[in-house]
């Protein structure tokens, strides 16, 4: 038996570096006023239609299956959609601002850093318009990726303009593919349902058509250009460095506005995006709901810690537990020890099944301990037990009920 292609497994102690991810960005996205949103996993295959009817995530590698009444589903294969029927659903005050975890499914060709499930962290604000929130939620990221220590990470930034604008610009765009429909081929097609789908493409022998084409810059209306000038303008308040890239689209159709991206340099060009996101000033609309231009992004967790290994931050934490109860008499003393260690707040465990002294001392120096809290026959009869510093080898007597209470005190002493 094996998972799915594709699809990972996180073990312990890896899975440690997730919850810290997931704690510190939770505690950043609260601080900036944004609350939890959990939706299903399954949608009803209509809420991703507008997500991407020109693009392979929807087209071909979106899990679709019909369920046991009939129903069309498909499991997610980004977060933004769901947040918005969650709110078109239940249409709560705006601005909106919640922020999510969850799993998404594409079947693409599994390679590193790229699965067939991936886990993403995102934020999303519903209803606003004003362009200081793309500023702060480009922000929430970038102090998040800097929060983790990481330091070799670059916004590239541009904006693909309201619908009039974008017509404009799809346009000339079109002139411009047909103009290489030899170069092109069978692209032809895509590049005629969506002209935009063909500008990020890294093949090779592209370039060069890709390098003379027009720039959507060039065909911005007014208000678009000004909320774009204002969206830099405020980055720049905040001393967040970013790169204008007008060939930035970004893959899905519901894209208006203000598009981002991070840039991890430690990382392969064909996956070094570790968040990315952008206004979808009309989808709200197009989901049967109310006007409510919105923003986001979303981060993938595996991506944002490959990242963290090339740069040598967050690693993994060497120590599972603070103390290893090493029991050499079989007294239920060692029960009773443990549990008020834990309850002390003192992370603790202890070998079982009468394991001699010398496999529970291995089993407690691959615990990675601090301390071992040893119950020993003469230590026993006097209300006593060992505590052992397992790095120096130090090693005191403390009296058995005062252990937990003293092994706190330690540790509030001592921090990791
Ligand atoms: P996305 O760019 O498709 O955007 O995905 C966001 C992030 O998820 C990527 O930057 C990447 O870190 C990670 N990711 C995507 N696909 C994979 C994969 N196959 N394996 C590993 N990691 C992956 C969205 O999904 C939009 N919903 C973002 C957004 C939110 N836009 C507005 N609001």
């Amino acid at each position: 038996m094996r998972a799915p292609k594709g699809m990972l497994d996180v073990l312990p102690p890896e899975s440690a570096r997730w919850t810290e991810l997931v704690a510190r960005f939770a505690a950043r996205a609260e601080r900036f006023g944004y609350g939890l949103l959990l939706t299903p996993i399954v949608e009803h295959y209509e809420v991703f239609q507008r997500v991407g009817e020109t693009t392979d995530i929807v087209r071909k590698e979106m899990y679709e299956f019909v369920d046991r009444g009939g129903r069309r589903l498909a499991l997610r294969p980004e977060g933004t959609a769901p947040v918005v029927r969650a709110f078109v659903e239940h249409r709560p005050v705006t601005p909106w601002k919640v922020w999510y975890l969850a799993p998404n499914f594409r079947a693409e060709r599994p390679q590193a850093g790229r699965y067939r499930q991936h886990w993403q962290l995102g934020a999303e604000v519903i209803g606003v318009d004003d362009p200081d929130i793309d500023v702060e939620v480009i922000d929430l990221l970038h102090g998040f990726y800097r929060e983790l220590g990481l330091r070799d990470v670059q916004l590239l930034l541009n904006s693909m303009g309201d619908a009039e604008s974008r017509d404009r610009y799809r346009a000339v765009l079109l002139e411009h593919w047909r103009a290489h429909a030899a170069l092109l081929g069978d692209e032809m097609e895509r590049a005629e349902a969506n002209p935009l789908r063909l500008l990020d493409s890294k093949r090779p022998d592209w370039q060069d058509m890709l390098a003379t084409a027009p720039n959507i810059g060039s065909y911005l209306s007014d208000a678009s250009a000004s909320h774009f000038a204002h969206v830099q303008a405020g980055l720049s308040q905040l001393g967040i460095a970013h790169v204008n890239t007008p060939r930035l689209v970004r893959g899905f159709d519901y894209y208006t506005s203000t598009v981002f991206e991070f840039a991890a340099g430690a990382l392969d060009a064909a996956q070094n995006a570790i968040g990315g996101g952008g206004r979808y000033d009309r989808l709200a609309e197009e989901m049967g709901g109310p006007a409510a231009p919105s923003i986001g992004f979303g981060s993938g967790i595996e991506r944002v810690l490959l990242a963290c290994d090339a740069e040598g931050v967050l690693p993994a934490p060497s120590a599972r537990v603070d103390a290893f109860v090493v029991d050499l008499v079989g007294t239920p003393d060692a029960a009773l020890v443990l549990s008020e260690l834990r309850e002390a707040g003192i992370a603790a465990d202890r070998a079982y099944g009468g394991r001699s002294a010398r496999r529970q001392f291995g089993a407690a120096d691959r615990s990675g301990a601090l301390w071992a809290v040893v119950i020993g026959a003469r230590e026993s009869e006097q209300g006593l037990v060992a505590v052992r510093d397992l790095r120096s080898g130090e090693q005191v007597e403390v009296k058995r009920k005062e252990v937990a209470a003293w092994l706190a005190a330690k540790k509030d002493e001592a921090p990791r």
